[in-house]
């Protein structure tokens, strides 16, 4: 192992990790990640204490004034954006059908969206939706079956004077394909279109910076990370206060409290907060602010996760009996594979009595997995390496995959 594997103590990150003692290989981890026990530890002390709702003048009142901007300076620190811009919710899903109903509010008949093919469904069917009922043109960006690119020169074709936004993932659940969003976003901004990008399998792989991408939108989903169940949408909060989301009358109008309905789960903000910490400190030696320690925390961690990951890519295109969907040149450690003569439901219960955790089926990615025609016969078998898998594990799940014949 070269440097990737020198710089991440993976012996130490395992231990933060409760959830390892069931002593199962956790390759799951594009479904939903493990909790570190410092997460865990911040939600149930933040329910140790009176929390009361927001807006008073009394101690526990500002309690919870306190864990909702914890929450949101986190996931700023984490992509690079203002605290004032991070929408938090219960999940991406619901998020993003927010922010799509709101944006329908200024869209008109004949106006064009583009989504693209590669998408998990979260980020694709709201759009449909609402691109149907206001009577919008839908285009559709395709991938490359062979390869699993999503090509950004295509956006040339489909952007139009019409097109209000663009929908596009940052990386995908299911073959880990990372589009070119800049280029996109370039390409998008140029025709005048917003952009809204779905971050939710990219961000625990990945450095995230919203200046950078220059995205209008972006979408995660603490729970990928290891955070607690909570989605989070950060936008300019010049954006934001363009936009009407339907609210109650006595709720804040301000942004970006507008767009969050109810009561929120304040004890999981806290876990919010905890769970960037964690990443954070994942390069014990990196300094300065959490934003300059993320920096340095995530370079490591996708360096760590790239090279074990080859390894099982490798190793798992080598055998006759087992194909690898798509091959694309950038991407997070994810894979989707089917087994010559098995179903990918038999592969993941083959897979499961050896003590590995990996999930069969389409992964909501239904667009792709139609495209690619694997839906018929259950979709495919999915690994994905998180930062506490170790190369050991690796060569597991590569000796568990040979012998399923
Ligand atoms: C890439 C991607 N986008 C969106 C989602 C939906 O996220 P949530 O469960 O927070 O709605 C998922 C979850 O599987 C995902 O992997």
């Amino acid at each position: 192992m070269s440097s990737g594997a020198r710089l991440l103590d993976v012996a130490r990150v395992r231990g933060l990790f409760p959830g390892l003692s069931d002593g199962l290989l956790h390759a799951d981890g594009p479904g939903g990640a493990l909790v570190p026990e410092s997460v865990v530890r911040a939600v149930s002390q933040a329910m140790r204490v009176p929390i009361a709702n927001r807006g008073g003048v009394f101690a526990s009142s500002a309690r919870a004034e306190q864990l909702v901007s914890g929450a949101r300076s986190a996931i700023a620190d984490l992509v690079g954006a203002a605290p004032a811009g991070v929408v938090l919710g219960p999940n991406m899903t619901s998020l993003t059908y927010a922010v799509a109903r709101a944006l329908a509010k200024h869209w008109r008949r004949g106006d064009e969206l583009v989504v693209s093919r590669l998408d998990h469904d979260a980020n694709v069917r709201p759009w449909l939706q609402v691109a149907e009922e206001v009577g919008m043109v839908v285009k559709w960006a395709e991938v490359d079956i062979e390869t699993g690119e999503l090509p950004d020169w295509q956006y040339d074709e489909l952007l139009t004077d019409r097109t209000r936004l663009v929908a596009v993932t940052a990386a995908s659940n299911a073959i880990g394909t990372c589009p070119h969003v800049s280029a996109i976003t370039m390409r998008a901004h140029r025709a005048g279109a917003l952009v809204f990008v779905d971050a939710s399998h990219a961000a625990p792989h990945m450095l995230l910076d919203v200046t950078a991408l220059d995205v209008d939108f972006l979408a995660l989903s603490a729970y990928k990370w290891g955070g607690p169940h909570v989605g989070a949408v950060v936008a300019h909060p010049g954006l934001l206060e363009e936009l009407r989301p339907d609210k109650l009358l006595p709720a804040p109008d301000r942004v970006p409290d507008r767009f969050e309905l109810g009561t929120p789960p304040f004890e999981l903000y806290a876990g919010i907060a905890a769970s960037v910490d964690h990443l954070a400190a994942l390069c014990p030696e990196a300094e300065g602010t959490r934003r300059e320690r993320l920096v340095a925390s995530m370079g490591v961690v996708t360096r760590y996760e790239a090279e074990l990951f080859d390894w099982l890519d490798d190793a798992l295109r080598s055998m006759a009996h087992v194909q690898v969907l798509g091959s694309p040149e950038y991407r997070t450690p994810t894979l989707s594979f089917t087994v010559s003569r098995m179903r990918p439901r038999q592969v993941a219960r083959e897979l499961a009595r050896r003590g590995v955790c990996a999930w069969d089926g389409d992964f909501y990615s239904r667009e792709l997995f139609d495209a690619i025609g694997v839906n018929e016969t259950g979709g495919a078998v999915r690994l994905g390496l998180m930062h506490y898998n170790t190369p050991e594990e690796v060569g597991h799940l590569i000796d568990h995959v040979s012998s399923l014949r």
